[in-house]
């Protein structure tokens, strides 16, 4: 499947900017570093290219430069006008076109993939599947502080919908252990990274020798680190740092050309339910980076109740899309209330929704006050030993969007 190429040269935010604006155009673009070789660029023969710095080569096409963000406008219109393009990229298209090269280069060899029922790990373990079928095999570690019934779901999905190779091991024990009485949230994070690693690792020897795993790597993982290796960044980010210690030949990034919205519109090419598409970003840490204080069975039962409360009164107020996450937090702060006309002592739950582009910075969501108010109401009566509820209206910076 042929379609036009556009180069973009130089990396960084502003790149990602114009990439996504090209991209939405339906013309399809790559950006490639400002040192890439002549006769590299010239190979994957471009028609146009945009560009910031100096000098650059000169391959006979035409070429814009965009120094400042007005420039930015002329994107477009220059594309269209002096290079010809005709907007010919299509996400289905696409798709089929990364399911052959991934069939090719996986040839017989077994696939191993990491499963967290985030978005990226979904969509990527999909596609994989579309080109590798039983010798991929899927891994969810149930860590325990994953949403309410997430792992039933993600189970769902994987076996009914995909008919995938699929393991759910139960780590919950191990991981609430480890956790003991921990409260620094750095360590919390450690320790779960760890543990995640431990584990993984434990079930994907069970599996044999195995060619491939798979990465939910992204477009801007790629771009915005300027390294072009982008195994480098998700380590520091994603839960483990899996590369350095399970044993395999390669690593697999089928979206590694792709920004969010089109992973989500990849997902959708490949049939995985809506739900699971629009799904909120979830931290690799999960609920554990939500509870203030030691995590605990009962605890994260707590949280998990109030987050299921909030999330399906915004999604019946038809918000959900317009957030970029939105999500509940246990507070250590106990305080006093009253019930049945009798003193509580009970635990206090914050309420926190988004808006944001690019989760670098992000503004409290103006929530509907009666959602708010019936989403409180909800939470002192169905979530265990909860009888107070706030809302965080603190914008990043200075807040971050995660309380640890
Ligand atoms: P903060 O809290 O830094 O979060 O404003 C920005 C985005 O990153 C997510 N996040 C994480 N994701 N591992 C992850 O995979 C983590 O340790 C982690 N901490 C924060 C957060 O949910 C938000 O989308």
């Amino acid at each position: 499947m042929e379609h036009q190429l556009v180069a973009i040269l130089g990396f960084g935010a502003q790149y990602a900017r114009a990439a996504r604006l090209v991209r939405e155009a339906g013309i399809y673009c790559e950006v490639f570093p400002e040192t890439v070789p002549v006769k590299e660029l010239t190979a994957r023969r471009p028609v146009g290219i945009l560009l910031t710095g100096g000098g650059y080569p000169d391959i006979g096409v035409p070429a814009l430069r965009i120094a400042g963000a007005g420039d930015v406008e002329r994107v477009i219109p220059f594309l269209q006008n002096e290079c010809g393009c005709t907007g010919d990229w299509r996400m289905p298209a696409y798709v089929e076109e990364t399911i052959a090269h991934l069939k090719e280069k996986i040839g017989d060899k077994k696939v191993i993939c990491a499963l967290s029922g985030g978005v990226d790990s979904t969509v990527s373990a999909v596609m994989v599947h579309r080109a590798a079928g039983r010798q991929l095999t899927c891994i969810l570690v149930d860590h325990g502080l994953m949403r309410k019934d997430e792992p039933d779901q993600v189970e769902r999905v994987c076996r009914e919908t995909f008919d995938m190779n699929f393991i759910r091991v139960d780590a919950r024990e191990e991981f609430y252990g480890k956790l003991a009485g921990v409260t620094d949230p750095e360590q919390k994070r450690k320790i779960i990274g760890e543990t995640f690693i431990r584990v993984f690792e434990r079930e994907s020897r069970k599996i044999g020798r195995v060619g491939f795993l798979v990465q939910g790597t992204i477009y801007p993982d790629i771009i915005e680190s300027g390294m072009g290796d982008a195994a480098m960044v998700k380590s520091h980010h994603n839960v483990g740092g899996l590369p350095e210690v399970v044993d395999f030949e390669e690593i697999l990034e089928p979206l590694r050309m792709l920004f969010k919205d089109e992973v989500r519109r990849a997902g959708l090419a490949l049939g995985i339910d809506e739900t699971l598409v629009y799904r909120q970003p979830f931290p690799g840490p999960g609920l554990g980076v939500r509870i203030l204080g030691p995590i605990t069975p009962e605890r994260v039962a707590t949280l998990q109740e109030a987050d299921a409360i909030f999330r399906e009164e915004i999604e019946a107020a038809g918000l959900g899309r317009a957030l970029g996450q939105y999500f509940a937090v246990l507070t250590n702060v106990q305080s006093v209330g009253v019930a049945d006309s009798a003193r509580t002592y009970g635990a206090t739950v914050a309420l926190r929704a988004v808006v944001t582009s690019d989760y670098m910075s992000a503004e409290a969501a103006q929530l509907p006050y009666d959602l708010l108010g019936r989403a409180a109401g909800r939470i002192t009566a169905e979530a265990p030993g909860v009888n107070r509820v706030v809302y965080d209206i603190t914008g990043k910076p200075p807040g971050t969007i995660e309380w640890e």
